[in-house]
Formats: C-alpha cells, structure tokens, sequence
C-alpha cells in the first residue's frame, strides 16, 4: 500500500474509534502501530541505527504517542500555558505503572513526571520497594500543567473536562506498556482512570481492576507531604507492600516493618 492510500486508511480507522463504541474497531495499540509503520521505514529507522541501539516495539509505539502529544492542542487554554507536554517516563517493558494526576510546575519546567517534592517522595517509596525510576513506568492522566492565575502560586486540580479529553493517551500508554500491575495515586488520578468520584478511604488498601490489570489505589505523595502522621506513611507502605507481593517480589523483614 502506498504511504498516502495508509494514511487514508489510519485515518479513517482514527475516524470510527472516536465515534464509534461499538465493533469491530482498531484497537488504540493497532493504530499506533499503523502509524509507526508509516514512519519506521524512513525516520524512525534512520534513528534507530542512528543511535546504534535496538529499539523495543514499545518503545517506538510509545515514542509515536509522545510526538502527538507533544503536538496536541485539545485543551487550546492549556497549550498556550504549558512549558512542554509531559508524557510519562521510565521502562516501556515495565511490570509496574505508576498513575498520578497531573504535572506541577516542577514537571512544567522539566518535562518528566514526579521531579517536585511528591516526586521525590515518589522516588524514596520505589527505592525502598527495591525499584528505580527506571525499573518502572511514571505517566499522569494530564500530560499539561493546568494552568493558574498569573501570579499564583501552587497547582491546581485538573478539571473534570480536562482529564476526559486526555484520557486517551494514558489509556493507549497503559495498552502498549501492558504492566502487570497499577497503581494510582490519589482520588484525582482514580477519578482520571476510572471517571468515579469517591473518597481514598473507601477505595484505598484494596484490588480494583482496570481493563482486566490489577489495580492498587493509594495515597498521592503530595498528601504525605501533607500529613506526615507515621500512620498514613504506613497505610501507603502497607498498599506498596501488597504491590510487591503480587509481583512475587522478594520482602525482607526489614521492608515488612517499615512505618511500624
Ligand atoms: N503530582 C502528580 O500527580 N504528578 C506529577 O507529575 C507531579 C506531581
């Protein structure tokens, strides 16, 4: 098929996945690869041996992602005020993703999730799990920071709208990156994911499921950062701890008493 009568073709199937609920339809991981392939014979491959590696599958269907979301304007108020999109960051072959709600000004200004001070708590839990950044996968379900008054201090929550236009990408990064097990941080990104309001109280501690994929739901960083009671620090421990048992990582006994 010639590179334009493809682009018809992706096009048109782009066309009946957004309007359409029904089947058959392309799945969002087949029209990434569409697109890909579109590209891989001549930019991306050049890259690729460019950079002399080999690129897994996922990682060039996630880099497609990236470049339309890097381009994207649904939320024209929010493209005018962002710095740079933030996508996610870490493993494309991850068995653990990570769900937060949005980027603050410190993602704003650095491109990647979780580098403020919620990240940096972020990144103490994964060290103490035995993990890495990049052992894992990071993403928010904005991938813009929402915009604040000019002159005003702090972040703000994203609106209702705002998470329903950008669900998307997440919902395609989670189907390429296929993790074995999720975890969303805070009643905002369980909101973003799952589009149910309820309190972390009922919610948290305990296996839901999205799409057929484990899914634990803890406290967001920021809250610990809020409230710096040992308890809440182990609550969250408590729900990582289930996290690893799950993963059938190791534990020590050290790790089990954290918090206690
Ligand atoms: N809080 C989030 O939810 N996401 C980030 O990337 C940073 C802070």
């Amino acid at each position: 098929m010639t590179e334009p009568a493809l682009d018809l073709v992706i096009a048109a199937l782009e066309k009946i996945r957004q309007t359409n609920n029904h089947l058959p339809r392309a799945s969002r991981a087949v029209l990434a690869r569409l697109q890909t392939g579109t590209v891989q014979d001549g930019k991306a491959r050049l890259q690729a041996a460019r950079d002399g590696a080999l690129v897994s599958n996922k990682t060039v269907l996630l880099r497609a992602i990236r470049e339309r979301v890097r381009a994207c304007t649904k939320c024209a108020h929010l493209a005018c005020s962002r710095t740079q999109t933030v996508f996610g960051v870490g493993n494309p072959d991850a068995d653990l993703m990570f769900i937060g709600e949005a980027p603050g000004v410190d993602e704003d200004k650095q491109g990647e999730p979780f580098v403020g001070r919620a990240g940096q708590l972020l990144t103490k839990i994964l060290k103490a799990m035995n993990f890495a950044r990049e052992d894992v996968y990071i993403a928010n379900i904005l991938k813009c920071r929402p915009d604040t008054p000019p002159g005003t201090f702090g972040n703000r929550v994203p609106t209702p709208m705002e998470m329903q236009t950008c669900r998307p990408y997440l919902v395609e990064q989670i189907e390429i990156i296929q993790p074995e097990v999720l975890v969303a941080l805070g009643a905002v990104a369980v909101e973003g994911l799952l589009g149910m309001r309820v309190t972390m109280r009922e919610l948290r501690g305990r296996w839901h499921a999205y799409n057929g994929i484990p899914l634990m739901i803890t406290y967001h960083p920021a809250y610990l950062l809020r409230n710096q009671a040992p308890s809440e620090k182990r609550k969250v421990w408590e729900d990582m701890l289930q996290v690893l048992e799950r993963l059938e990582r190791p534990i020590t006994e050290r790790q089990r008493n954290y918090f206690l």
